[in-house]
């Protein structure tokens, strides 16, 4: 039996980590003990706690609460934190998520450590290294030992880094392996779409079952700190209420309630407060936020996720970015990246509302990326 630390920390790894779960449980209980450490990098209730029982993870074996703070502070007490637990549980290999600060921290602590680090959601790029995720993937990346990669545009980024998909003798982080394996965020939208109609309610809770909306989330810290591109959007956000009669729904993001309240316009805050049908709602769980992304005329979002789960519901995705990792859905025309931009966020969900002839061809896999996760996890620990 192998024994593996599953590291999570922010909203959407934890969701993640329900798909590479549920494989172990369903199918590799007898080959693979999984350990799950929460870094506490979020911590809120309906950040963090909801999603674990109503996706059926297992409570993390440790939490290492770490909670906000800058950067270096937040990162440096995630390292500390992995260092110890590595050192004293002895693992075979580590599962790190994407490109948050509690993936980095947990692959230089492994790395340091010679432990094998798995990274799922590898080889993605935005060529913005003002982002904290570009800082945090391309590091990630490179002091792994296999990367798993949700499309094969991150597996090209990877061979212009000079990684190599030979993948010949056994890996090591000086011979990592990479893979193209599909999207587990697919893998897990199907799953839980069904357990999403039966146990939702937050149609009927927010009363909009007879209702057209628009759904948006706000949370990259390019957008919620600064006063400029804030206002822009909630003026655009304003406008598109205006001109469609839609409903806007927007769980709000912690971070992004905070900088409202601070840099938001006294004309956007009256605008939204005077409106009924400018709905702003705490951060739901994932089973209501299929069920909202299913039921919306479109997605308004900067969130990574939000953006592929569009894709997936057959939506169409304004994107709140000067850039996206995923440019395969706007290539394909299901997405149009807009930035701050009021103009361009207003035309741009015109665009997309008037468009008739979308199209979804197979980007993100089949839905049994997990499976090919563990099976290559396994073979490399053995
Ligand atoms: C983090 C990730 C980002 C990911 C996002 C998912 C980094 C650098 N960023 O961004 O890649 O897309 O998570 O949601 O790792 N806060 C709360 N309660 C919480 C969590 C956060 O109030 O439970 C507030 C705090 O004021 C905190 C702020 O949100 O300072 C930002 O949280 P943080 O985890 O640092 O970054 P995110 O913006 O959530
Ligand atoms: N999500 C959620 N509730 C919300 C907003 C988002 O469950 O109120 C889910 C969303 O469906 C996606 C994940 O959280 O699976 C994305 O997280 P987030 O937008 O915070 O981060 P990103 O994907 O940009 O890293």
């Amino acid at each position: 039996m192998k024994k593996i630390l599953t590291v999570i920390g922010a909203r959407p790894q934890i969701i993640k980590a329900a798909a590479i779960n549920r494989e172990i449980k369903n199918n590799f209980s007898n080959q693979l003990q999984e350990i799950i450490v929460h870094t506490g990098q979020h911590y809120d209730e309906n950040m963090s706690s909801v999603f674990f029982d109503e996706l059926d993870i297992p409570l993390p074996d440790y939490n290492l609460k770490v909670g906000s703070g800058l950067h270096g502070a937040q990162t440096s007490r995630i390292i500390e934190g992995i260092e110890n637990l590595i050192v004293t549980l002895q693992p075979d290999g580590i599962i790190i998520y994407g490109d948050t600060n509690s993936t980095i921290a947990a692959a230089l602590a492994a790395s340091k450590l010679h432990l094998p680090i798995f990274h799922i959601e590898a080889g993605l790029r935005s060529f913005n290294k003002a982002m904290p995720e570009e800082i945090n993937r391309i590091l990630s990346d490179h002091i792994s030992t296999i990367l798993f990669c949700p499309t094969q545009n991150a597996i090209d980024n990877l061979i212009r880094e000079g990684f190599s998909i030979e993948n010949k003798s056994k890996a090591n982080i000086d011979n990592p392996h990479i893979y193209l394996c599909g999207d587990i965020m697919y893998d897990n939208s199907m799953y839980f779409s069904s357990i999403s109609d039966n146990k939702s309610s937050v149609i009927e809770d927010e009363n909009i079952f007879e209702s057209k909306f628009i759904l948006v989330t706000i949370h990259r810290n390019a957008n919620t700190d600064d006063l400029v591109r804030l206002n822009e959007i909630f003026y655009a956000l304003n406008s598109i209420q205006q001109i469609t009669n839609y409903k806007i729904i927007l769980p709000l993001h912690p971070r992004t309630k905070k900088m409202m309240e601070s840099l938001l316009d006294e004309e956007n805050k009256n605008a939204i407060n005077s409106n009924s049908n400018f709905k702003i709602i705490p951060p739901v769980g994932f089973l209501d936020i299929i069920a909202l992304e299913k039921k919306a005329e479109l997605i308004i979002t900067d969130s990574g996720g939000l953006q592929k789960e569009a894709y997936f519901f057959k939506k169409p995705c304004v994107i709140l970015r000067p850039e996206t990792e995923w440019v395969e859905i706007v290539e394909n025309g299901n997405a149009i990246v807009t930035d701050s931009n009021k103009t361009r966020i207003v035309s741009a969900t015109n665009q997309l509302l008037k468009k008739t002839d979308y199209t979804y061809p197979n980007i993100f896999g089949d839905g049994k990326s997990a499976n090919l996760i563990i099976n290559k996890i396994i073979e490399t620990l053995n």
